[in-house]
């Protein structure tokens, strides 16, 4: 078989191994996964006995409008300004579809989150970036010397993963300003219900106003429904309109529909979870204080911490004591990201990382 020559450069996703295979390996009770962001206290519990009243055999809501309804109202913009993925992931291979031919580029900082670089390659696009700087930000202004003609998406990932910094929105519209209209403008707002920072400001008001800008969200975080996987874009509708075209027919399942519309209903549960994070949060910095250990400050559900040795030997080792965290990312051979759950999951962490400091 001839395969295309792009996908060399592209590996499947390999996902950590599974609590259940660690805790047989490493004789352990119990393992934790703070690899991946998600929220340990769930989606709201009145979606529990859904199941029993769902038409199994007939598809799903195409329009997905129910939820499409609710969810225009909630974030105040017409009906027709949303579209629906199978995760946000699977809306970042639509843009990559829609926009991205062999040869074309798309710009972003490093590092950010893996599918925009993924989904680039699979198109055969190239890719440039921005590192961050002293203070883990980063300057958009940077982003302005590699826009070249070639260039089609730019994506910010606001606030940043794994980083956990944010934008300043003044600085982001001045950006946005200055692109032009031809190169679109995706801004990642997977975490934005956890940002403490209340100079932060959602770039929802920048679809309204500027053509070429989206938002991506996800139900994957704080609304505790990653394993349902949905997620959504702002943007405008003659964009949506292309998204259309290539995406796949019934790709949101109707579980998954009616529990994102339960959850965005009970916002009162995800708010209360996000709290809970919070005061995890505090006492995170706190231990990592007293430990003498270099970390980001957060604006999002996990903390990027520098343990100053092999990150990936820094998993391994966490591994052994039952918990699953990230290592690994680009530029940041040194630093761990930990998601934060529940503060005794967290304090289990802490006594585990003064053992693989020491
Ligand atoms: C920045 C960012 N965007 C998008 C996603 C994907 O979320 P989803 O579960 O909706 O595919 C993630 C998941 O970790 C993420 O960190």
């Amino acid at each position: 078989m001839k395969y295309r020559k792009c996908l060399n450069k592209v590996s499947p996703y390999i996902p950590g191994k599974s609590e259940e295979e660690i805790k047989r390996i490493y004789n352990l009770d119990k393992v934790v996964k703070i690899a991946s962001n998600e929220n340990p206290y769930g989606p709201t519990p009145k979606i529990k006995d859904i199941s029993n009243n769902l038409r199994y055999e007939i598809y799903p809501d195409n329009y997905v409008t129910e939820l499409r309804k609710n969810l225009a109202k909630e974030l105040n913009v017409k009906d027709n300004f949303l579209l629906f993925g199978n995760g946000s992931v699977e809306i970042i291979q639509m843009i990559s579809r829609v926009l991205l031919d062999k040869g074309d580029n798309i710009v972003t900082e490093l590092p950010s989150f893996s599918s925009y670089f993924s989904e680039a390659n699979i198109q055969d696009a190239k890719i440039k970036t921005i590192k961050y700087n002293e203070d883990y930000n980063f300057n958009l202004d940077e982003m302005l010397s590699l826009l070249d003609e070639k260039t089609k998406i730019i994506y910010i990932t606001n606030p940043n993963n794994p980083l956990g910094t944010i934008i300043d929105s003044r600085k982001m519209e001045d950006f946005i300003k200055k692109i032009s209209n031809d190169i679109l403008v995706v801004i990642d707002e997977a975490y934005f219900e956890f940002v403490r920072d209340t100079s932060y400001k959602s770039s929802i008001d920048l679809v309204k106003k500027y053509d070429n800008v989206c938002v991506l969200r996800t139900f994957s975080k704080a609304y505790g429904l990653a394993a349902l996987r949905i997620g959504y874009i702002v943007a405008n509708p003659l964009f949506i309109n292309e998204l259309e075209k290539v995406r796949v027919p019934f790709n949101v399942s109707r579980i998954s529909q009616q529990c994102a519309n339960i959850a965005l209903k009970d916002k009162d549960f995800m708010e209360k979870s996000v709290e809970k994070i919070y005061s995890t949060i505090d006492y995170m910095y706190q231990e990592l204080d007293k430990l003498k250990i270099e970390y980001i400050k957060t604006q999002a559900n996990f903390i990027m911490m520098n343990l100053r040795r092999n990150s990936k030997q820094c998993e391994e080792e966490f591994i052994k004591r039952g918990y699953i965290v990230r290592g690994g990312f680009p530029l940041m051979d040194t630093w761990i990201r930990v998601s934060i759950s529940t503060l005794d999951d967290m304090q289990g962490f802490i006594e585990a990382l003064k053992e693989v400091i020491k």
